[in-house]
């Protein structure tokens, strides 16, 4: 399992043209109402030097306004009641006030809000000040975000509230473009949101769910992940934002496009800015077309192929997707595939459910610090894949008896871009005396111990698998895929790699004989 490599991906900036220009021109209006600080401001300006159609713009300040009025009196009727709102309203002091806002921002980050407040609330119970986080060690960390996913968000948060009491006195800092410089793991976007919520700073943010608002009000149909399309939208993102509501306007964007204009199955009829939307506007005008003398309607003055932010001519409108036509879906590249063995290794004890072998992963790399059942990565060479796999566990527990491991079947995980497979093994260390203390790297848990450990949810599912196994029952799950040896139809490349060593014919080379 040391052996899992992050993947890098080339963002190659692709530079906006100037000299495209076509029958529209530059919008003054534009330029004067973005007013993002520093490094933002220079890539948004260099963006506004392209020519962009008025169709994808807000040219006219009324509209602006109506879209700030409409949207923030939505929110304050329909905003949900989320404990980092709380904090909001109620904390009077503003570092404790921003550092409630980076947690729940960190934690949001490609998490569901609902999936959020349980751990939200444990975090602030733990560690309600910054002090608190800094002084905590990343074992507890990662135990508190065990099955959150993407842990390098609580270790660089922890690394975030360290560098802000030992090296900026206490005092989490100010503006967009300082927090997004000074502090570690926090991003363009994370900085807009603390800026703006926490500290009324006007400026805008851009994630995933305002992208889609943004799309959809101005029929942005190109890649939204390209470099022109997300300065156009960030540069939106800046003008719409209200100067004097910056934080209530930037939540309520995002909750719009939580809660009303959502990827699939849009809630148009509930939209407060319905009126100003083009996507909604365009899907009027589709129904409309089909009858004779429709009226001729505004649209994007370039010709498709011309307009950079208009929906391509490879990618035309599709009238069963209405409003979901935008944004352009990006075009993901399918998770790498990775196999891996683990195996539950347990010892009994005379009362009391088995002792199990947990190990610690390096503290650099995918799930840095966390604690796995002992596990090798399956190599498509397939080559002494039984004799690692056994050194493995013997390396961790000391002699093995001379039962096999029992394949207890396969869950698959898949983290952000790796789709791992675990052919997942227990071995009883009945008759057996394990090395005790287990090494440094190396613990036995209670079972009670590790639904509290700092694992991953790969391991969690393993272990429920595990569980069942040796509870007699062997129920599927929906979250994890797994299969059992009974249920499997055809076995997986992993699997037939290990089957092949765990024949009884074939001899091994572990240095271990009795572990056949
Ligand atoms: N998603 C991320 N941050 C959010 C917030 N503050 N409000 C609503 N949705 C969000």
């Amino acid at each position: 399992m040391k052996k899992l490599r992050a993947s890098v991906r080339s963002h190659r900036k692709q530079p906006a043209n100037p000299k495209k220009r076509g029958k529209c021109a530059r919008s003054s209006s534009q330029a004067k109402l973005s007013a993002p600080d520093g490094q933002a401001k220079q890539k948004d300006e260099e963006f506004l030097q392209t020519s962009v159609c008025p169709y994808h713009l807000f040219r006219d300040m009324t509209d602006v306004m109506t879209f700030r009025r409409n949207l923030l009196s939505w929110y304050d009727q329909e905003k949900r009641d989320l404990p980092w709102r709380r904090w909001v309203e109620e904390e009077a002091n503003v570092d404790r006030r921003a550092y409630a806002v980076w947690v729940s921002e960190v934690m949001l980050q490609q998490t569901q809000v609902a999936t959020v407040i349980d751990y939200y609330t444990r975090w602030m119970q733990k560690w309600p000040t910054l002090q608190d986080l800094a002084s905590a060690s990343l074992e507890e960390v990662n135990q508190l975000w065990s099955g959150l996913g993407y842990y390098s968000r609580g270790r660089r948060l922890q690394e975030g509230a360290r560098k802000v009491v030992e090296e900026l006195g206490g005092h989490v800092p100010r503006t967009a473009e300082t927090l997004q410089q000074l502090l570690p793991g926090v991003g363009r976007y994370t900085a807009g949101a603390i800026a703006s919520i926490a500290f009324g700073q006007v400026t805008g943010v851009l994630d995933g769910n305002v992208l889609r608002v943004l799309c959809r009000v101005r029929a942005i149909g190109a890649d939204p992940s390209s470099s022109v399309v997300s300065g156009h939208l960030w540069s939106l993102a800046h003008q719409l934002v209200d100067p004097a509501r910056p934080g209530d306007f930037n939540q309520a964007a995002m909750e719009l496009g939580a809660t009303v204009c959502t990827p699939q199955h849009p809630l148009c009829s509930q939209c407060p800015v319905q009126s100003l939307c083009q996507a909604y506007q365009r899907v009027e005008r589709e129904k409309l077309s089909a009858l004779p003398g429709s009226p001729d309607v505004e649209e994007c003055a370039l010709k498709t192929s011309q307009c950079q932010l208009c929906l391509p001519s490879t990618k035309p409108w599709d009238p069963s997707l209405g409003v979901a036509n935008f944004p352009r879906k990006a075009s993901r590249r399918p998770p790498r595939e990775e196999h891996s063995a683990t195996c539950v290794v347990e010892q009994p004890r005379t009362s009391g459910s088995p002792l199990i072998l947990l190990v610690q992963r390096p503290d650099s790399g995918l799930l840095a610090g966390l604690w796995e059942f002992p596990s090798v990565t399956l190599e498509p060479s397939g080559q002494h894949q039984y004799k690692a796999l056994l050194r493995e566990l013997q390396s961790w527990s000391g002699p093995l008896p001379t039962t096999r491991p029992q394949h207890l079947g396969e869950v698959i995980h898949v983290f952000s871009h790796i789709k791992l497979t675990y052919q997942v093994y227990s071995l009883s260390l009945e008759g057996q005396t394990p090395a005790t203390p287990a090494p440094p790297g190396a613990r036995w848990l209670t079972w009670e111990e590790f639904h509290n450990a700092a694992v991953s949810t790969a391991m969690k599912k393993v272990f429920r698998m595990y569980e069942d196994h040796r509870r007699g029952t062997c129920r599927g799950s929906k979250r994890s895929r797994v299969s059992t040896p009974s249920s499997r139809k055809k076995p997986s490349r992993g699997q037939q790699v290990l089957d092949s060593f765990f024949q009884p014919n074939i001899p091994t080379d572990t240095p271990n004989s009795t572990a056949q």
